[in-house]
This record gives structure tokens, C-alpha cells and sequence, in this order.
């Protein structure tokens, strides 16, 4: 593994979390905080119907390159089993600052309230649960809600076609949407074929991350691969970001 570094800290770290089993609401980003984004915030949804695509490491690896920009960044976590709250509460307190919210699908409405009372804010990554075709009306509300919403895709077997098949599901709910091809092995036989089946969809994310040993172990540092010196993955995961932010218009 890479060596574990920050780039640019500068912030200390607060947690406006809404835990699951017992809110306990608090907020210390200040209120009168000169407001920098008159538009709001821009949402970022990361969606799939299948899991272990890459939705938590596409989550925070996003924001972090986007509160390394200077940008200010809301994560949050509506998984019940918390894997970005995990990766949250391991960041280091030098690392840019990132605001984080933990809820669950159902409890949304709290965490979009908030939300919207926030000033300033620049950018709302939110990850959410895999098999989120159970929670029908929630994910149609952050669907509409949305400015993006990103699907990532393993490479090969039925991972692509599942992936298509919720775009079509986010295309005909009037989403804006792309798949990520995520887990990408640029050199077997599967690529081009997984890469094919995903641009079909409709969209598809020009930038690929590979599948990568220095991606996996960002989620036990609380760090972005950005974050981490001679690292592998930092182009894929700039590609991405560029790509996203470009889409957001941010
Ligand atoms: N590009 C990558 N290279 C190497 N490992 C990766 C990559 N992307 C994700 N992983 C690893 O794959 C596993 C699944 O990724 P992740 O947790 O982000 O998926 P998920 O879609 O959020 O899963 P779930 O549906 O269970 O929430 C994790 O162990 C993660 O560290
Ligand atoms: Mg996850």
C-alpha cells in the first residue's frame, strides 16, 4: 500500500449524524456561514441494483476530491450497515473538512430537511443500500431530487446487464444518469464487451476506475485515494470526478 498522506489539510472534522436508532440532530456547521452557492447544492446520487458495485468508494472518493477543491461537501450515508459512516469516522481530523449525515432509506425526509437548512453547501454525495428497489417511493423522491445519478457497474457476468437495466429504470423516472465502469480489469477479455453493454444503456462514464489493491485499503484510512501518496487510482478517480462535476455543473 501506498503511504498514507494527507494533501492540503486544513480543517478539523464535525459529524452532523442521524443515527438510526435514535437521532440525535446536531449541526456545527454555522448558520451564518457566508453563503457561497446561490444555486444550492448540487445532488449526487450513487444507485444500483446490485451490490458490491462500488457505490460507498465511488461516495467518498468523490467528495473527497471535491473538498480538496475547495468545495463544500455534504456525505450521506443511508445504508443501514453504514460502510461510509465507517469509512467517516476513520478520517483523519487534518483531512478537508466533509459534512456527514447517517440515516436510513426511510428516515430520509430528517436528513433532506437538513439538508436544505445548510448554507453554502456545495455538493450532497449520497450513497445508498443495495437492493434499493425496496424502498420504491424513497428512491423515486431522491431520483427526482438528483442532479446526477451514478451507477457503478462491476466488469463482466451480469453485472452490465443489471446495470443497464436500472439506467432504463432512472432514464424512464426522467433521472439524468450514467453508469461508472467500476472493478475495471483494462487487459481480460471482458472489458470491451462490459464497456459496450453499458455505453448501449445510454450513458456511460468515459473515465473507468480500475480494480485496485490502493482502492480497496483507502476504506480503512478515512482517506480518498487522492489523500494518499503514490497511490494507483488517483487519474481513474480524477477522470470521474472531472466527468461528474463537469455533469453537475459545478
Ligand atoms: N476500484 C476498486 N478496486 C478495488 N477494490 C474496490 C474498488 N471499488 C470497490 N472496491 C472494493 O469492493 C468492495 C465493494 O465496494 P463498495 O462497498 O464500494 O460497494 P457497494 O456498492 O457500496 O456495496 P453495497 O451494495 O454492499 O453497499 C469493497 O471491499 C471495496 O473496498
Ligand atoms: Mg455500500
Amino acid at each position: 500500500m501506498a503511504d498514507a498522506a494527507i494533501l492540503n489539510g486544513k480543517d478539523s472534522r464535525r459529524t452532523e449524524s442521524l443515527d438510526p436508532v435514535g437521532p440525535e440532530v446536531t449541526t456545527s456547521d454555522s448558520e451564518d456561514n457566508e453563503r457561497t452557492n446561490r444555486d444550492g447544492p448540487r445532488w449526487l446520487l450513487l444507485t444500483s441494483a446490485k451490490g458490491g458495485s462500488g457505490k460507498t468508494t465511488t461516495a467518498y472518493n468523490l467528495a473527497v476530491f471535491a473538498a480538496n477543491e475547495g468545495l463544500k461537501v455534504a456525505i450521506v450515508d443511508l445504508d443501514a450497515q453504514g460502510a461510509l459512516t465507517t469509512w467517516y469516522r476513520l478520517r483523519p481530523p487534518e483531512a478537508p473538512h466533509i459534512l456527514h449525515f447517517w440515516s436510513t432509506m426511510n428516515r430520509f425526509q430528517e436528513v433532506f430537511d437538513r439538508l436544505e437548512a445548510i448554507h453554502g453547501l456545495d455538493l450532497v454525495v449520497i450513497d445508498t443500500p443495495p437492493a434499493v428497489e425496496a424502498y420504491d417511493s424513497t428512491i423515486k423522491r431522491l431520483i427526482r431530487r438528483a442532479d446526477l445519478c451514478l451507477v457503478p457497474s462491476n466488469q463482466g457476468g451480469v453485472d452490465p446487464s443489471i446495470a443497464a437495466n436500472w439506467l432504463h429504470f432512472l432514464k424512464r423516472e426522467r433521472a439524468r444518469a450514467a453508469c461508472i465502469l467500476n472493478h475495471a480489469k483494462t487487459n481480460s477479455r471482458s472489458f470491451k464487451p462490459t464497456k459496450l453493454a453499458l455505453a448501449a444503456a445510454g450513458s456511460l462514464c468515459p473515465f473507468e476506475v480500475r480494480s485496485l489493491e490502493d482502492i480497496k485499503e483507502t476504506v480503512t484510512l478515512g482517506l480518498g485515494i487522492l489523500e494518499v501518496t503514490r497511490a494507483q487510482g488517483v487519474e481513474d478517480y480524477r477522470g470521474v470526478w472531472t466527468y461528474v462535476r463537469s455533469e453537475l455543473g459545478i
